[in-house]
């Protein structure tokens, strides 16, 4: 038996690297798939890499809430009821000190991370089964402080907060929400931030990270898409309310 058999599932950021992975899981497990992203060209590539009649896609801002609403009446249309919401989409800032900070960097990461999770829940939960399950990609950052990354780390942390009370309202519907915490990730997000990082450090981005982690490497967007799986699917039953790391050991 597949995993998310005849499951609705709406994927945002669906258009990247992590949401494209997951996505294509999702519909392997026998789901089907809204991707969700602001960026169209690469959103309808996706779509059509993924080849597969599950899975379709929608263009919208998670962080302004017409969009949102939008997103989620073009899933209920098309499938019905909504079972599984993955809040993925991300921006990374700048790393900078707490006096060059731009406020405006600061707003449009937490516009994207905070207020798009929070928008795409609001919208999306009166139009979900009993007995679904949100997953929240936070980071390892949300476990961690390190000087300069002001807006990402503080928006995943918030992240958290979001996961939590979520959790609690939506207990009695049996709707499970979670966050997962991936560590650094071998793709473009990631290798764009240890290009600005290595700037600063005048050292190798890569391997910095590396030395940071346990198991010694970046994760792969598949490993990440397994533990998105395992908490979209009933093999996570019991759990609500918690943070996945999936991060070789780096918040350990
Ligand atoms: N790459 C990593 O190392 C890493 C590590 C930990 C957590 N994460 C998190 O994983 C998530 C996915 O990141 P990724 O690595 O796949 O990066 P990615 O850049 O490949 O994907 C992010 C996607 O979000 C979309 N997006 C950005 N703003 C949006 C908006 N306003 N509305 C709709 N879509 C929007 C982008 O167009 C992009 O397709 C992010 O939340 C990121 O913070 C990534």
């Amino acid at each position: 038996m597949r995993q998310l058999e005849g499951k609705i599932c709406v994927v945002t950021g669906g258009a990247g690297s992590i949401g494209r992975a997951t996505a294509s899981l999702f519909a392997a497990q026998g789901a089907k798939v809204m991707l969700v992203d602001l960026a169209e060209a690469e959103l309808n590539s996706a779509t059509a890499d993924l080849d597969n009649d599950n899975i379709s896609c929608v263009v919208a801002d998670v962080t302004d809430a017409r969009s949102v609403r939008d997103a989620v009446e073009a899933t209920t249309t098309r499938w019905g009821r909504i079972d599984v919401l993955f809040s993925n989409a991300g921006n990374f800032g700048v790393v900078r000190p707490i006096a060059d900070y731009p406020e405006d960097v600061f707003d449009a990461v937490y516009a994207v991370h905070v207020k798009g999770a929070f928008l795409l829940c609001k919208y999306a939960v009166p139009q979900m089964n009993d007995g679904g399950s949100i997953v929240i990609n936070s980071s390892v950052a949300a476990t961690r402080g390190d000087p300069g990354v002001y807006a990402y780390i503080t928006a995943k942390h918030a992240q958290v907060g979001l996961m939590r009370c979520l959790s609690k309202e939506l207990a009695p519907r049996r709707i499970r929400v979670n966050t997962i915490h991936p560590g650094p990730i071998d793709n473009g997000f990631q290798f764009a931030v240890e290009k600005d990082l290595q700037n600063i450090i005048g050292r190798d981005g890569t391997e910095f990270f590396n030395e940071l982690i346990p198991l010694g490497r970046h994760g792969r967007p598949d490993e990440i898409a397994r533990s998105v799986l395992f908490l979209a699917s009933d093999q996570s039953s019991f759990t609500t309310g918690s943070m996945l790391m999936a991060d070789g050991g780096m918040s350990a």
